[in-house]
């Protein structure tokens, strides 16, 4: 550690992240439990913690990535690179929550330029170890030349520019988390990955993916937005286009697993798997939303000059989940990884943290919330569907207010059709019934009130 970096770094207080203890920042008040939208402060050494449910759907991935074997054989290993790793609390809760049997398996780098977040994260990781602990040696036959770096209980620590980073070693797993757009990573973290791998990207620019900044969104994505109830569906589908054709320029596919909008910031993850073949018909997946009159829409792949008016893209129009990967996401999965034992909670008192009944009982809460909604919306979410904010439903059917979600929900299934919440901050719904059946439910429900 530098001179006089460690007197910098002295943490003001401890927070527990998941099973995690994190040092915070001695300017950084004490989260509260329900943090949202985008940091108020920034700059090295400080968490966000309103990243904590993107980190907790981050290592139920990995996990089950590992578990189910759906990126490496049984038996082989899974190299995975943080590459904007700040201070290293997603790859300390890789190391720590990640079930022990698997932990063998999993060889975790972490990437930064930042050096005092990097100390940051040696300092934390040194004096709250994990529980299991895990020491590989560097794989050399897998770099060219043997990064800087140094290996720390279990994480190989690298300080380079991330594009550097990302073309050392062929990763099966990368994630790009960067302060606001991912397009200077993209190229070379599809690069970076080995012929079947798997990219996770934080876009912050919500204003640029949805097109309320029509020039970034032009500049940065190539695509044009119109901000109105689709605006977040179409900036999720605006990222995922871009990491598309980026992945078939290096004549790789994608598929995508799970893809949210989550207040403040957009996540997409994704397989990407080397095929020219269908890397060649990537545009086959690519499209526009056009608005029809009475807030309907209709996915259109060749818009005339006249939909492109009324239309947002072009932008991903394949399917935006994977239906058993997202279906095992849990909320009784989220507490079973990352919910600490009494046992945790009394050492991580004694290494000092301040941890009462309430907080333990939001931040039960704040896991849950991480994946709410995703298991039951996983089937409709992996194929074509309608979405539809509950709030445009009255409009629509000419009723005077909407019927309660759940009993929407029942009398579309009764009919023959699946419905189900999706995660966003607002009320949406999807739905594979056709929307005259659907407004038909809506009408019958409210008049028979
Ligand atoms: C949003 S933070 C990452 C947060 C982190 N993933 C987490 O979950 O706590 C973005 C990080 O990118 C780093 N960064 C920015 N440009 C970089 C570059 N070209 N190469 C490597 N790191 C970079 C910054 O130092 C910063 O720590």
């Amino acid at each position: 550690m530098a001179e006089g970096q460690d007197e910098a770094i002295r943490p003001g207080h401890l927070w527990l992240e998941g099973k995690t203890l994190v040092h915070l920042r001695e300017d950084q008040q004490r989260p509260t439990h329900m943090p949202r939208g985008p940091a108020k402060r920034t700059g090295p050494g400080f968490l966000n913690p309103a990243m904590a449910p993107a980190r907790t759907r981050s290592l139920m991935l990995l996990a089950d990535a590992l578990e189910h074997h759906w990126l490496v054989k049984p038996g082989h290993d899974l190299r995975a690179l943080d590459a904007l790793c700040a201070t290293g609390v997603r790859v300390r809760r890789w190391r720590n929550e990640i079930p022990g049997e698997v932990q063998p398996r999993l060889r975790i780098a972490a990437n930064d330029l930042d050096e005092f977040a990097l100390n940051w994260l040696k300092r934390s990781h040194e004096s709250f170890p994990p529980r299991i602990s895990v020491d590989h040696a560097l794989e050399d036959d897998r770099y060219e030349r043997p990064p800087q770096g140094a290996m720390e209980n279990g994480i190989f620590i690298m300080q380079n520019d991330a594009r550097i980073a990302l073309m050392e070693a062929a990763y099966q797993w990368i994630d790009l988390d960067p302060f606001g757009s991912p397009v200077n990573f993209l190229d070379a973290a599809i690069q970076g990955l080995a012929r079947v791998g798997f990219l996770e990207v934080t876009a912050t620019d919500t204003a640029a993916l949805t097109g309320s900044s029509a020039s970034s969104q032009q500049r940065r994505y190539g695509a044009k937005g119109i901000v109105d109830t689709y605006a977040h569906d179409d900036a999720v589908r605006v990222l995922l286009g871009l990491v598309a054709t980026t992945a078939a320029r290096h004549d790789r596919v994608i598929e995508p697993v799970l893809a949210l909008f989550d207040g403040h910031h957009v996540r997409v993850s994704v397989k990407v798997v080397r095929s020219k073949e269908r890397a060649s018909k990537v545009m086959d997946w690519m499209g526009w939303r056009i608005r029809e009159p009475e807030g309907r829409y209709q996915f259109v792949q060749h818009p005339t000059p006249e939909e492109v008016e009324r239309g947002s893209g072009p932008l991903w129009v394949g399917p935006l989940w994977n239906k058993d990967i997202a279906g095992r996401m849990t909320e009784e999965r989220a507490l079973r990884l990352c919910s600490p034992s009494d046992k945790e909670i009394a050492d991580a008192k004694d290494a000092g943290l301040d941890w009462g009944q309430d907080d333990q009982e939001y931040a039960q809460r704040e896991i849950r919330r991480s994946v709410r909604h995703i298991a039951q919306a996983a089937d409709l979410m992996s194929r074509e569907h309608l979405l539809l904010h509950i709030d445009d439903v009255p409009n629509m059917a000419g009723v005077p207010h909407a019927p309660k979600m759940d009993v929407l929900f029942s009398a579309i299934q009764e009919v023959g059709y699946s419905a189900a919440r999706i995660p966003d901050i607002d009320p949406f719904f999807v739905s594979d019934a056709p929307l005259e059946i659907i407004l038909g439910c809506v009408k019958s429900l409210i008049e028979a009130d």
